[in-house]
């Protein structure tokens, strides 16, 4: 060991466990004695994997994953380009895999890993994973519509007339049947009722609405509901679950994926205890081309992002953004991330070298090496790396080649995958779509009808949905007419409220 690689080195020794990220490089070589580490307990501090195409980004999720899984921690990843299913398949050893282990002193073996593959929507190549409009709730979808804060109350005026009219919200075309009745000859007196939202205000949320539409979101919405406490299980082996959600036809669709995540880190924030700083995780996110998500999204939603980041930390979940460039990410959301491991950048353009030395700006100070120069000069499956040590405070920067995950670097064969889909233990549950009587049926059936039915008689059967049992009408514009309510609805909309979005807690 050289002095430089044995001083980064000992910024690396933990005291509790650590996972494997791979020997120090110092003038242009690894030394597999100076190994750099991330300690698992402090996973939850959140983290970027960056670097241009192709530098090992991927890999090095993959590989932090593995290691997540050995440890009992279940891991969740978006896998948008479908390599990642190779999680699910071991590894194939050959002459190059052999060289890297031994140049970063790491005993390679080939290993698959208990992975579980979903998708949104209806593709056969996972199992699919949906939510009810009910429990997305008004705060959160006002976030993904990028609604302003009238439009927001308006909005959940709306779901709580639906919630006393006894019409269940399920999937989208409920919603935008509750709305386009609302602003309907028969329907318009009750959006009178309600006060304070006009038709104008109701049209346009019904635009943005049909604009999720089209996105393609309104596969997400509906039943079977995904409980996310399936995200975070182990095998009979003590084994993390690494679940997979399959986005390869999804590229073109960001508001989708970003609708999604938005609802599993809500509903995860809801339902997890807080649990302070623990020796490990419950749950950690890797979020692959994680651009996707802040493309074109609204300040409202980049915010809630932030605070959701933020906030998770404390519940043991961990979120990894892995992007090209760390400029991809909003500050509020790059302020937050502890741990970070950057790949090579490339320098061709103007923005390429501003982008370069912004990133270098992010990193401790170093005298060991010229980051900026070390950034462009990084060989392939090489990042310089910062971790937060157990103490919270950043470990030195150091140059480090990664080894190889133990599981394959390709997507799995077909048959691996379709074998993990209808093998699992969640393929009954969620694999096949309900629609069952909802806002829609029932409004259409009203519409229908020679007059509105107001009939007490005719109540629907109560659901695990329901809180409330349906009131009176004059009783619900009572309700909704007096200022407390509204008051209640603005300031759940804007504080954390009953929960911080106003999902609806269900367990
Ligand atoms: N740790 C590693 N060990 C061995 N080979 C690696 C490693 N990391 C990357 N590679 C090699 O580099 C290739 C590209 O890596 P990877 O797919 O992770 O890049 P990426 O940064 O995710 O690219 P993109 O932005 O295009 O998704 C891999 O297929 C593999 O051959
Ligand atoms: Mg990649």
């Amino acid at each position: 060991m050289s002095e430089v690689t044995s001083r980064i080195a000992a910024g690396y020794e933990f005291t509790g466990t650590a996972l494997r990220l791979g020997a120090v490089v110092h003038d242009g070589a690894a030394d597999p004695a100076a190994q750099v580490r991330i300690p698992l307990a402090m996973l939850n501090r959140h983290g970027l994997i960056a670097g241009a195409t192709g530098t090992g980004k991927t890999k090095t999720l993959q590989l932090i994953a593995e290691q997540l899984s050995e440890q009992g921690v279940a891991v969740f990843a978006a896998d948008v380009k479908g390599d990642l299913s190779g999680l699910a398949t071991p590894g194939d050893s050959n002459e190059r895999i052999a060289a890297r282990s031994a140049e970063v002193g790491d005993s390679w073996q080939p290993s698959s890993y208990p992975t579980e593959f979903f998708t949104l929507g209806d593709a056969p190549d996972g199992i699919p994973l949906r939510a009810t409009m009910t429990s997305f709730g008004p705060v959160l979808l006002s976030k993904v519509l990028g609604l302003n804060e009238t439009q927001e109350s308006s909005l959940g005026l709306m779901f709580h007339w639906a919630d006393q009219a006894g019409l269940p919200l399920l999937d989208l075309k409920d919603l935008r049947a509750v709305i386009t009745f609302l602003t309907s000859d028969t329907g318009k007196p009750e959006l009178k009722a309600l006060g304070g939202v006009s038709t104008a205000t109701a049209g346009v949320i019904l635009r943005e609405l049909v604009g999720l539409e089209n996105d393609g979101a309104d596969v997400f919405f509906g039943e079977p509901e995904f409980d996310t406490a399936d995200l975070m299980r182990t095998t009979e082996d003590g084994r993390g679950v690494i679940s997979c959600l399959e986005l390869a036809g999804v590229q073109n669709r960001p508001t989708l994926f970003s609708t999604f995540l938005m609802w599993v880190l809500a509903d995860l924030f809801d339902v997890l205890p807080e649990i302070g700083d623990a020796d490990k995780p419950k749950l950690v996110f890797f979020l692959d081309e994680a651009h996707l998500l802040f493309h074109a999204a609204s300040d409202a939603f980049l915010q809630a992002v932030a605070q959701t980041v933020r906030l998770i930390r404390s519940k043991g979940v961990g979120v990894f953004f892995v992007t090209q460039n760390p400029t991809d990410l909003p500050d509020e959301v790059l302020g937050q991330l502890g741990n970070r491991i950057q790949h090579g950048l490339r320098a061709f353009t103007p923005d390429d070298a501003d982008a370069l030395r912004k990133t270098v700006r992010t990193y401790p100070s170093t005298e060991d090496y010229d980051l900026e120069e070390a950034l462009t000069a990084l060989g392939i499956g090489e990042a310089i790396v910062t971790v937060m040590s157990e103490r919270g405070a950043p470990t030195p920067v150091a140059w480090t080649r990664l080894p190889a995950p133990r599981s394959r670097m390709a997507p799995s064969d077909d048959a691996v995958r379709q074998q993990a889909v209808t093998e699992s233990a969640l393929h009954a549950r969620y694999a096949e779509a309900v629609d069952r009587d909802s806002a829609y049926e029932r409004l259409a059936a009203r519409v229908n009808a020679p007059a509105p039915v107001r009939d007490p008689k005719q109540r629907r059967v109560p659901t695990r949905e329901d809180r409330a049992e349906p009131a009176q009408e004059t009783l619900v514009t009572q309700i909704l007419d007096s200022g407390a309510f509204r008051s209640f609805l603005r300031s759940a909309g804007s504080a954390l409220g009953r929960s911080m979005f106003g999902t609806r807690r269900r367990r």
